[in-house]
């Protein structure tokens, strides 16, 4: 198995921080569930189909550039700093080293789709201005045209990838976002379906019954009908999505009131097409901004955070972020 020659290592230090500080301005407000109108839910027996065939998004409009070369991987991020002072958001992440298994919530009023603009607003007033934006903004139909058949995360971290997916119990029509080669179960769910953005690493991936190339950054939204699935997974891919509250949305429709969404990440990634609130913070921010996409999109209950692998041992450090759909 190759190691992510071409995962590119964060830098040992993280760029400079977007103009303002490159955390959220203010903690994100807990769901307000009460208010939620409940949305339809779905027939159990729906099957996970794509709504539409994935085209290519604007591939007229956009020119395309020469492929970015493989060999700019991840690079490791530099350790995890102690979060001197910096408080959890609004008690919606717990301790690092919780890892406590949350019940789904009993089921609390679903929302109705909101309005894109009114959901980007709301994401720009809590995160700073430049915090999405990326180094290199190109359409990412290039920089993943090339397929990965790599591992980006070290094999202990893979393992607990598996064991919080076994732990949690993800054995449905499950959707890997961001998928590519490798899904991480250590035994296959029911249905798997991926949605990534490279065709031979989605046609390699064993456990999927199914797949879609979709870019999110593009079109955020899902191509799948509502509560088509159990649960969904997200592995080490987070900071790559421009609109993730979109996007987080998005799941919680796609889900089954109660169906989890398990956000996994650790300290590696591909510096240039993370976005760079990402990289101008620390591990114990990720977890607080991971908090706050699924927060500010208002689809889930109580959000759970963890780092997953034992503290201030060797090797990539695996955190999760999850949380039930309402
Ligand atoms: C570091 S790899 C992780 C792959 C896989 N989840 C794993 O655990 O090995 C990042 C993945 O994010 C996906 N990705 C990046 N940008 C994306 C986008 N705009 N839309 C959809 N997927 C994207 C890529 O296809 C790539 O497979």
């Amino acid at each position: 198995m190759v190691r992510a020659p071409n995962h590119v290592a964060h830098p040992r230090r993280p760029p400079a921080p977007p103009t303002r500080a490159a955390h959220p301005r203010r903690p994100p407000a807990p769901p307000t569930r009460a208010a939620q109108p409940r949305r339809p839910t779905a027939s159990p027996n729906r099957v996970a189909q794509p709504r539409r065939p994935t085209a290519p998004p604007n591939r007229a409009a956009q020119p395309r550039r020469p492929t970015a070369p493989p060999a700019r991987g991840c690079a490791r991020r530099p350790p995890s700093r102690a979060p001197a002072g910096a408080p959890h958001t609004s008690g919606h992440v717990q301790d690092v080293d919780e890892c406590a298994v949350r019940t789904a919530p009993t089921h609390a009023p679903r929302a109705p789709h909101p309005p894109p603009a009114y959901r980007r607003g709301v994401t720009d007033a809590v995160f700073p201005p430049g915090f999405f934006d990326r180094a290199d903004p190109s359409p990412d139909t290039d920089f993943y045209g090339p397929p990965r058949l790599v591992t980006h995360i070290d094999d202990r971290a893979i393992a607990a990838v598996g064991a919080l997916y076994a732990e949690l119990g993800l054995d449905g029509e499950v959707l890997d976002l961001c998928s590519s080669w490798i899904s991480h179960f250590t035994t296959p769910p029911r249905r798997l379906v991926g949605l990534g953005m490279n065709e031979a690493e989605l046609a390699a991936n064993p456990l999927l019954a199914a797949h879609v190339v979709h870019d999110l950054n593009t079109d955020p939204s899902l191509p799948f009908d509502d509560g088509s699935f159990d649960d969904a997974t997200c592995c080490v891919s987070v900071d790559y999505l421009v609109e993730p509250v979109a996007v987080l949305r998005e799941v919680a429709r796609v889900l089954r009131p109660g169906g989890r969404f398990v956000v996994t990440f650790s300290n590696r990634c591909f510096p240039t097409k993370a976005i760079r609130g990402w990289l101008a913070s620390d591990d114990e921010t990720h977890l607080q901004i991971v908090n706050a996409f699924f927060a500010l999109s208002e689809g889930f209950g109580q959000v759970t955070g963890a780092l997953r692998t034992p503290p201030g041992t060797p090797g990539d450090p695996l955190y999760a972020v999850w949380a039930a759909a309402l």
